[in-house]
């Protein structure tokens, strides 16, 4: 799986801007693999995007990101509303409605096998061993995403053809399955490294290892470690192709902040850049996801206009300080050089040559 890549370098799904149509046909065209982010996105959304990523990829291909929906939670919401209709007054706008839905997941599902569309992931999740059939069926090659030994024998069993193994390290929302309420970060957290040996010690799959991972010697290290690609998000923030938010791309280039994992702006743990929003609300936050992330979405929006950080979710891994600026393709080449230095020197030190 992904042999064909001059670089087994996945560009990841990031839903809410960063993940355009640009940014995946690029990272293809380089050598390594896009993934569109599905996420957010209405059927019609995605259509577009999928036409457009398909006109700039030429023959290239590529892949889709889904959210998986989980039920609806049943939190008391009162406090956090009126903690962000605070919030909202300080920015000048209502909060959302705190509505649960199911991102429009049917619907892009049979728009995907519709289109046939050769590789899909899913987060948040697991597919259902018949959604999976139906992607098997039209010929697509189906990746679950998973932070635990346990998930992944939950999505082997559903039908996975291969697995994402993503660490705690990693930024944005943790691909959790099943997200335990009581529990503020979601689960034992798993560094890349401990999630990859745990779950190939479960089961038989090729894994993809995501999480933390910018600089060429990480993925000399994943590849050496047992998985067949590296992962990379928070690294291709700063390409010029992303949509990333200009405040956000500040933020990232100051490198003045910690990272934590928090629930505060969509309900779910993620990791981002720590500021206020993040430091006041995080401990109030109620495990409800969709339905926070639709309350707090009118805040952000206009904290991200107003080009204020401290009010926007702003998604990144641990080593977002060492993401670098540059076209896709120039990152990419960056990383192949960096990956064939560094495996060089370790086998040079490991044979002793
Ligand atoms: C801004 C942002 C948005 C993300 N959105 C998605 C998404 O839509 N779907 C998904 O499967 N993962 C998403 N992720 C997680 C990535 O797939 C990946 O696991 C993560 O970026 C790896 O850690 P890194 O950011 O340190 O490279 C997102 C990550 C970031 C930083």
């Amino acid at each position: 799986m992904f042999d064909n890549l001059r670089l087994p370098v996945i560009v990841a799904p990031m839903a809410g801007g960063p993940s355009t149509p640009e940014l995946v046909a690029a990272a293809t065209r380089a050598g390594g693999f896009g993934f569109l982010a599905g996420g957010y996105l209405g059927a019609e959304a995605l259509a577009g995007q999928l036409d457009r990523t398909a006109e700039l990829a030429g023959d290239g291909e590529f892949g889709v990101n889904l959210f998986v929906p989980g039920a609806e939670a049943s939190a008391d919401l009162t406090d956090y509303r009126a903690r962000l209709a605070a919030e909202g007054r300080h920015y000048g706008v209502e909060p959302g409605q705190p509505r649960w839905d199911d991102d429009a997941y049917p619907a892009k599902l049979d728009l995907l096998v519709a289109r046939r569309h050769p590789m899909v992931s899913f987060t948040f999740g697991i597919p259902s061993a018949r959604e999976v059939t139906r992607l098997h069926e039209v010929g697509s090659t189906v990746l679950i995403t998973v932070t635990s030994p346990a998930e992944a024998r939950q999505a082997a069993a559903a039908g996975a053809d291969a697995l994402c193994v993503q660490g705690f390290e990693a930024g944005g929302h943790r691909a959790l399955v099943a997200d335990d309420a009581n529990d503020p970060v979601g689960g034992e957290l798993y560094g890349m490294l401990a999630a990859l040996r745990l779950v190939s010690a479960e089961v038989d799959l090729p894994l993809v290892a995501t999480g933390g991972l910018v600089h060429g010697a990480d993925i000399a290290a994943v590849l050496a470690a047992g998985a067949v690609a590296a992962q990379l998000g928070t690294a291709f923030l700063r390409a010029e192709e992303a949509g990333t938010n200009p405040t956000q791309r500040r933020a990232l280039a100051d490198a003045d902040r910690p990272t934590a994992l928090t629930r505060a702006f969509s309900g779910r743990p993620a990791r981002g850049l720590v500021n206020r929003f993040l430091r006041e609300h995080s401990a109030h936050a109620p495990a409800a996801y969709p339905n926070l992330h639709h309350l707090s979405k009118p805040i952000r929006a206009a904290a991200g206009k107003a080009g204020d950080p401290e009010a926007m979710s702003l998604w990144a891994g641990q080593t977002y300080s060492q993401a670098r600026e540059g076209t896709a393709a120039e990152i990419i080449e960056r990383l192949r050089r960096e990956a064939t230095a560094a495996i060089t020197r370790a086998s040079n030190r490991l044979l002793g040559e």
